[in-house]
């Protein structure tokens, strides 16, 4: 029935979004913690000395809110999710109740250094920032094969892996994706590349660097490789220059504060911006089948 639904949904929000031009929210991007159980180059929240872990209550409210909206799908981020917890309840608690409430589906972005087999998300995120040593320069010694590990112990038949693409790693993209090809338990790659955020502006990958990676990820995919992106959104990438369509995604920090988008607007970021959904949904609104595919798919 939610499957039903969902198939309905997803049409009438496209043409009141692009006929009515209702900017109402498809996704929620909820932060329930920023404990974390790693110390990457990127990340500027783990040196907060005092970490914030909310409540159930907090979320449910942020889930019934977010779903007010008009949102359907969520991503629980942190810190790192794995580790919330409040009194006997965990982040399978907070999957049924965003079910409850009437999401459609659940992600969980992790960095897969806890066993996660227990999982009751609909979809998995795992964050991987290349092979081997490039990982663990950027996630710190030992940090890929514990991931390898609990990927291959998984069991869960929607994973898919993250690669954000930086300066120290981008010559590990290919093999990268080879990786995401030749392991069963990794359904799909999805890439990104680093946004310069206040703190980490040397990650951010030079402009003509990442127009040649982007060119070779369009070719692996061309070739039939599982990359999530579509090819319509890469390109839109090489230029940011375009509309943004970032409202799509409501954002609920880990100090409560709910944005209409993502945070690099308040930082002035957007025309560097790594993150290839904005490529994605300026593609959709654009109608690109390809990548109204790529969507239909990540989501159904
Ligand atoms: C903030 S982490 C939190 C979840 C979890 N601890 C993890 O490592 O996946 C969520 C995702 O955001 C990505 N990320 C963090 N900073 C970023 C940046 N400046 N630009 C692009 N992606 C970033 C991470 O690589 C990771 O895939």
């Amino acid at each position: 029935m939610k499957r039903i639904n969902s198939l309905l949904y997803l049409p009438l929000w496209f043409f009141k979004a692009k006929i009515l031009g209702k900017q109402n929210p498809l996704q929620t991007v909820l932060f329930v913690n920023d404990q974390c159980n790693l110390r990457c180059r990127h990340c500027v929240i783990y040196s907060r000395k005092t970490p914030t872990v909310k409540s159930f209550e907090q979320v449910r409210k942020e889930l019934e809110y977010s779903y007010k909206l008009g949102s359907r799908f969520v991503d629980f981020e942190g810190g790192e999710p794995t580790l919330w917890h409040d009194g006997e309840k965990n982040l399978n608690s907070l999957i049924r109740l965003a079910h409850n409430i009437g999401f459609y589906s659940t992600t969980v972005t992790t960095n897969a250094q806890r066993p996660f087999n227990d999982s009751i998300a609909d979809s998995i995120w795992v964050s991987l920032d290349g092979i081997g040593r490039y990982h663990d320069d950027i996630r710190g010694d030992g940090a890929f094969d514990k991931l390898v590990k609990n990927i291959n112990s998984c069991g869960h038949n929607a994973l898919s892996v993250n690669m954000v693409i930086n300066s120290r790693n981008y010559t590990s993209v290919e093999e990268t994706i080879d990786f995401a090809a030749g392991n069963d338990n990794i359904k799909s790659i999805s890439l990104n590349f680093h946004t310069p955020f206040k703190g980490s502006e040397e990650l951010m990958l030079d402009w003509n660097l990442r127009c040649l990676v982007i060119d070779k990820i369009v070719m692996k995919k061309k070739s039939g490789y599982p990359v999530m992106n579509s090819v319509s959104g890469l390109e839109r990438m090489k230029d940011m220059n375009f509309q943004k369509q970032c409202w799509v995604t409501n954002f609920i920090m880990v100090d409560g504060a709910r944005y209409a988008q993502c945070q690099g607007k308040e930082e002035g970021v957007c025309n560097l911006c790594g993150f290839c959904m904005a490529g994605e949904m300026h593609a959709v609104m654009s109608l690109k089948p390809d990548t109204i595919f790529a969507g239909l798919n990540l989501r159904m």
